[in-house]
Formats: structure tokens, C-alpha cells, sequence
């Protein structure tokens, strides 16, 4: 059901993300009145604190997170917060916060970003004190389970007070720009499409490298390790992107089922096609960095790099590999997707310098928003012994196509939609399952062979056996 929410209700109110990324998004939408004008934003968590109190958690975290030049209307958005605390596991408190959020005149948006395990207890204390009625719906935070069986669990907690209509799903890599620039790029031009296939694509890859490490989130990522925190849901949802159909139209159920239609033809993946990691030591931009290990204080055998040859066992895709690959502690943070074109199928040019290179498409998500392709084309001059050809990019960078708009947090777009009641953005439970359900198998892959992570340096790009994962083929990674 359509509506817009003037309630908002944050459970993780004084965490880490609502910190470096909910407040200053909700501040930055609000200034520049996307949101309901008056809209009331209701903080809670276990944090014994007053309205006052949140807002000053509040405006420390603007200052910190929010670039001074977007901060117009602080005054104004502060004034919009209030808090109640609350222990989620303690059913009485409920009642108190309901009378907090008080009756919305349109609809209320609840966003859950608190550990998992508090999901359950906080949909029975919403459904008791009236907070799941039919102009509610709810936004989840990641990590939704660690496999598909907790993951199941959650999802039937959820939806025991809300049908899937009034479900959100977060994977936050789908509100970035970029990400949602993939499918103007492919399904707004008419030159990609005939040639996106097996017959004219030889192998796409998909890298996440970051060069952070485990940033204090000691627990968490030493039970979810790199499989679970970035495969399971960014580079499988940026790869569904890639290889679905074009759907009928861009809206949440279409665009949704062509995803899910990716996800649930994913071959099962032979652990002999994957290689993991752990990094050590090493130094980052000239800067010593401690290894996995020293930053946690043991050993561990978590992996904090992952490489993985997948195949789509489709119409489409049948025999072009994917190959996935995401790490901590890598020489620089980027995201993008490479497709590689197969090479032409007959070359008329002869002599020495005429031999053709495959045409190639490295679609830069992040920290550059960048389009290149390759072409071939001749060397000026006046050849005597033929053609001489070289590669040469064609490069649209989007701040430079775009200068006007602001670069955005995808968390604006993200709880602008929830506000509002748009799907398309978030991650539906079918896919989550196909999700699941293909990291469940790498996992116990890697138990029954007894594969531990190899080690790398810091500041590398992951163990070398990664990059002869990619050589056997005779493919490079792009870098
Ligand atoms: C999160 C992971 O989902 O994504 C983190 O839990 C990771 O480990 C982060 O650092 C990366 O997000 P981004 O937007 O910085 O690429």
C-alpha cells in the first residue's frame, strides 16, 4: 500500500551506523525537504538517555559525518528527534515507546539496525504494543542470519507481523548511485544488450577491495568472515544486476524476479574453484598496517579475502565464468565490474602491429564513478607494412558528465524509498534464500575439505593462488 511515513522510528539509535550513516542521511534528505514536513524521527536502544540527550549524540554525529556544506538544516532536523530507551528482550517497554511514537497521521517507517538476535523479541514487542499495523512497514539491517536456516528464522520472525509488501530489505551496495547507474547502462542504450551474452562476452569479474580491516568490529566479522559479509549479499546482488534479463519495467516486482532468476542459477561452486584468505602484516599507502590476527588478538581462521569462479547455468551465461573476488587490508579500495569481450572472430588486418585486442567494459563503481570501454583503433601514420591498431579507452567519468548533483550516502536513497514505500532497492526473501543457499554449500565445501585461509601481506592483492585461479583460464585480474 502506498503511503508516505511522518513517523520514523529508529531501533539502534545510538549505534555505529546510525552514527556514520542514518542521522547524517535523515538530516541531509530533511534539508532539503524530501521528507514529510513534519516528520518525527524517534530514536530508541538500550542507552539510558533523554530527547535532549539524543539530539547531542545527534548533532556530534552530523558534525562528524556530515560534510559542513550539507549541515543547512541541523537546527531544524534536531529538533525533529526524540528518544526513548528500550530493552528490546523486555516486553514492557513496548508500551512506553508506543505511546511515544503516538498515532502517525499518514504511516510509520521502522528501521531495525540492531544485533540479530534482538530482531525476534523486538517484532513480538511490536506486534503486542500496535506498532505492526497495516501503515507500518519495516527496514532490516544486515546481517540477516549467518545461513540460510537463521536466516529463515528471521525472516518468518518478520513476517509473523508484516507481509513481505511492507518488508525492507537492506543491501546498501543498491542504493549507490553506480549501482543503479547499471541498469541505465544496460537497459537504457540499445548497443550492450545484443552483445551481453555467451556468445560475445568471454568472462566477467567482480571485485570489492577495500583497504580497511576490521575497523573494532572484532566479534561480528570473526563469525561472518568475508563470504558471509560482502558475497552473500553486495557481489552477489551487483552480479545479479549484471547477468539478469531485462526486466518489464523498472519496479520492484519485476525487477526483482528477473534478480532472483540469476540467483537460483548459480552453479554450486567446487571449493577447488574458490581461495580464500587471511591478511598479515603488511603496510597500506606507505602506512604499517597489524595483521589479521594481532588486530584480534588470536588466531583465527576466518577469511578476511575471497576469490570464486561462479558459473550461471542459463540460456544466457552458459559458459562465461563470473569471478568474484573481495578482500580486506587490499592496496586500494575500489569496486567495479569488468565484462570482457570476446576478441573479433577474424582479424583483416595483417603485419606486426595489426593483432586486435578484445574489447573490454570496467564499469567503476566506487571510490571513482567511471565508465571505460576499449577500443581498438588505428595508430596515425603512414604504415608501409599494414594497419597498426592499440586499445585505446573511451572514459565518461560521472562527476565530470554529472557536475550538479551532490555525491550522495546510499542511505539517503535507501530510507527515502522505506519513507516513501518504493521495494525496488531492497533485497526481496527469495533472494536472500538463493543467497543463502549458495554460500551454504561454498561453506561446507570448505569444511568437509578442511580449507584454511592462506595468508597474505598486506597492502597485496590477496594470495597469489587467487591469481592463478583466474590464470588457469588465461584470464588477468583487471588492476
Ligand atoms: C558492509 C560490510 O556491509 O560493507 C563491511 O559489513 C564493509 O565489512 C562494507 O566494509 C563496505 O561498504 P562500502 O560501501 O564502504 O563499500
Amino acid at each position: 500500500m502506498k503511503f508516505t511515513s511522518d513517523r520514523l522510528l529508529l531501533f539502534g539509535a545510538t549505534g555505529d551506523l546510525a552514527r556514520r550513516m542514518l542521522l547524517p542521511s535523515l538530516c541531509a534528505l530533511d534539508a532539503e525537504q524530501l521528507l514529510d514536513p513534519c516528520i518525527e524521527i524517534i530514536g530508541t536502544a538500550r542507552s539510558d538517555m533523554d530527547d535532549q540527550g539524543f539530539r547531542d549524540f545527534a548533532r556530534q554525529s552530523l558534525e562528524q559525518f556530515l560534510p559542513a556544506d550539507r549541515r543547512g538544516g541541523m537546527a531544524t532536523f534536531l529538533n525533529r528527534l526524540s528518544y526513548q530507551p528500550l530493552d528490546a528482550n523486555k516486553i514492557e517497554g513496548f508500551k512506553a515507546l508506543a505511546e511515544k511514537v503516538g498515532e502517525p497521521r499518514q504511516g510509520l517507517s521502522i528501521f531495525l539496525s540492531t544485533a540479530p538476535s534482538l530482531f525476534e523479541p523486538t517484532i513480538h514487542g511490536l506486534e503486542q504494543s500496535g506498532l505492526a499495523g497495516s501503515k507500518v512497514r519495516i527496514g532490516l539491517e544486515k546481517p540477516l542470519g549467518i545461513d540460510l536456516a537463521s536466516s529463515c528464522v528471521i525472516n518468518d520472525a518478520v513476517a509473523t507481523a508484516f507481509p513481505e509488501e511492507r518488508i525492507y530489505r537492506i543491501d546498501h551496495y543498491l542504493g549507490k548511485e553506480t549501482v543503479q547507474n547499471l541498469l541505465a547502462l544496460r537497459f537504457a542504450n540499445l548497443m550492450f544488450e545484443p552483445l551481453w551474452n555467451a556468445a560475445h562476452i568471454d568472462h566477467v569479474q567482480i571485485t570489492v577491495a577495500e583497504t580497511v580491516g576490521l575497523e573494532g568490529r572484532v566479534a561480528f566479522y570473526d563469525d561472518a568472515g568475508a563470504l558471509r559479509d560482502m558475497v552473500q549479499n553486495h557481489m552477489l546482488q551487483l552480479l545479479a544486476l549484471v547477468a539478469m534479463e531485462p526486466p518489464v519495467s523498472y519496479d520492484a516486482t519485476n525487477v526483482r524476479d528477473e534478480k532472483v532468476k540469476v540467483l537460483r542459477s548459480l552453479r554450486k561452486v567446487d571449493a577447488g574453484e574458490t581461495v580464500t584468505g587471511q591478511y598479515r602484516a603488511g603496510a597500506i599507502g606507505g602506512q604499517a598496517v597489524p595483521g589479521y590476527d594481532e588486530e584480534l588478538g588470536k588466531d583465527s581462521s576466518t577469511e578476511t579475502f575471497v576469490a570464486i569462479k561462479a558459473h550461471i547455468d542459463n540460456w544466457r551465461w552458459r559458459g562465461v565464468p563470473f569471478y568474484l573476488r573481495t578482500g580486506k587490508r587490499l592496496p586500494r579500495r575500489t569496486t567495479e565490474i569488468v565484462v570482457q569481450f570476446r576478441d573479433v572472430p577474424h582479424s583483416i588486418f595483417q603485419g606486426r602491429g595489426a593483432r586486435t585486442v578484445p574489447n573490454r567494459l570496467v564499469i567503476g563503481i566506487q571510490p571513482e564513478e567511471n565508465i571505460t570501454l576499449s577500443l581498438m583503433a588505428k595508430v596515425p601514420g603512414l604504415d608501409r607494412d599494414g594497419i597498426g591498431l592499440r586499445s585505446v579507452p573511451l572514459a565518461i567519468t560521472m562527476p565530470d558528465a554529472f557536475a550538479g548533483p551532490q555525491r550522495r550516502i546510499a542511505y539517503e536513497r535507501l530510507l527515502l524509498d522505506l519513507i516513501e514505500g518504493d521495494q525496488t532497492l531492497f533485497v526481496r526473501r527469495d533472494e536472500v534464500e538463493a543467497q543463502w543457499e549458495w554460500i551454504d554449500a561454498i561453506r561446507a565445501g570448505w569444511e568437509e575439505q578442511d580449507i584454511e585461509p592462506r595468508t597474505y601481506t598486506s597492502g597485496s592483492w590477496g594470495p597469489s593462488a587467487a591469481i592463478a585461479l583466474a590464470e588457469r583460464d588465461g584470464v588477468t585480474w583487471h588492476e
